[in-house]
């Protein structure tokens, strides 16, 4: 029995944790990508200065990756990890362009093939099948901007255009155009069930309340 039991134990331990979890492994194109961000689920959050990519699919829109990865612009006007890159005196914070590195881009064959990778990658779908269904709607720029920067506070660390906003989140103004609007709710509902470390407090809003400031984001891609 004590024999039996070991060799059962020694099984299970010898089994690496990757094909417990049943991830695909990471393709050749997309290698580069891992020294900076997470592109597999077990592989745990912490030592990473860039956003998790390994529910890329549950994320972004294909054709805004695509395009990004060929010409990235800056999301986080203070890069990756905030606190590298902000210079606080007499306490206004302000950004340390110099030490900014300006993303990687690859060429447009490459970028379409690991735009399609990303999307594969899809293991949050659970969550954003509990998240409140989601029709988008209007609001009036004035009133959105209003209840985003006076009432919920997210313009403490969001921009919802470039001149305006907080330095510590990545900017919204191209939200809509990068993301899908089911995962929008979903993160501003519980931001934590998505990233356990995440900075962004979660406000305990209704459906009603995120659903508006989804409404927002979407009209400030539609405006010029
Ligand atoms: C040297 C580290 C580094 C490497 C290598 C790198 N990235 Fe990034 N990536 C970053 C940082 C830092 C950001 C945040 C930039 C910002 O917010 O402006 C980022 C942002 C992104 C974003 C947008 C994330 C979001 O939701 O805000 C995507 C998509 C992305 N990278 C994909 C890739 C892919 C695909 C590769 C490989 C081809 C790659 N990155 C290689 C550091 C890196
Ligand atoms: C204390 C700072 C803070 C506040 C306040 C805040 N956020 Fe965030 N938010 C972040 C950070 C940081 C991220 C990047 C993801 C992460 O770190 O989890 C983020 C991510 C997001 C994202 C996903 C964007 C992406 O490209 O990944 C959305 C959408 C969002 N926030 C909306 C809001 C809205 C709407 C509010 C107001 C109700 C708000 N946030 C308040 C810090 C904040």
């Amino acid at each position: 029995m004590f024999i039996l039991r070991n060799i059962v134990l020694l099984t299970l331990t010898a089994v690496p944790t990757s094909l417990l979890a049943q991830e695909a492994p990471i393709p050749a194109i997309a290698e580069a990508c891992a020294s900076c961000h997470q592109l597999d689920r077990s592989e745990g959050n912490t030592a990473h200065a860039a956003p998790p990519l390994f529910y890329a699919g549950n994320k972004y829109r294909q054709e805004w990756l695509e395009q990004w990865l060929q010409a990235p612009y800056r999301l986080r006007p203070a890069g990756g990890f905030f606190a590298d890159h902000v210079i606080t005196e007499d306490g206004i914070d302000s950004v340390d362009e110099a030490s900014l590195q300006d993303h990687m881009a690859v060429d447009s064959s490459k970028a379409a093939d690991i735009a399609d990778w990303l999307m594969s990658l899809t293991p949050m779908d659970d969550l954003l099948a509990a998240s409140s269904d989601y029709q988008p709607g209007s609001v009036s720029p004035r009133m959105g901007a209003m209840d985003f920067v006076k009432f919920k506070g997210c313009g403490g660390c969001h921009r919802d255009t470039p001149e305006y906003g907080g330095l510590s989140g990545p900017e919204l103004y191209t939200a809509w155009q990068r993301l899908q609007p089911q995962f929008i709710v979903s993160f501003i509902k519980d931001p934590r069930a998505w990233n356990p470390d995440s900075a962004m407090p979660s406000r305990g809003l209704n459906d009603g309340q995120i659903h508006k400031l989804a409404d927002y984001l979407k009209i400030l891609t539609n405006e010029d």
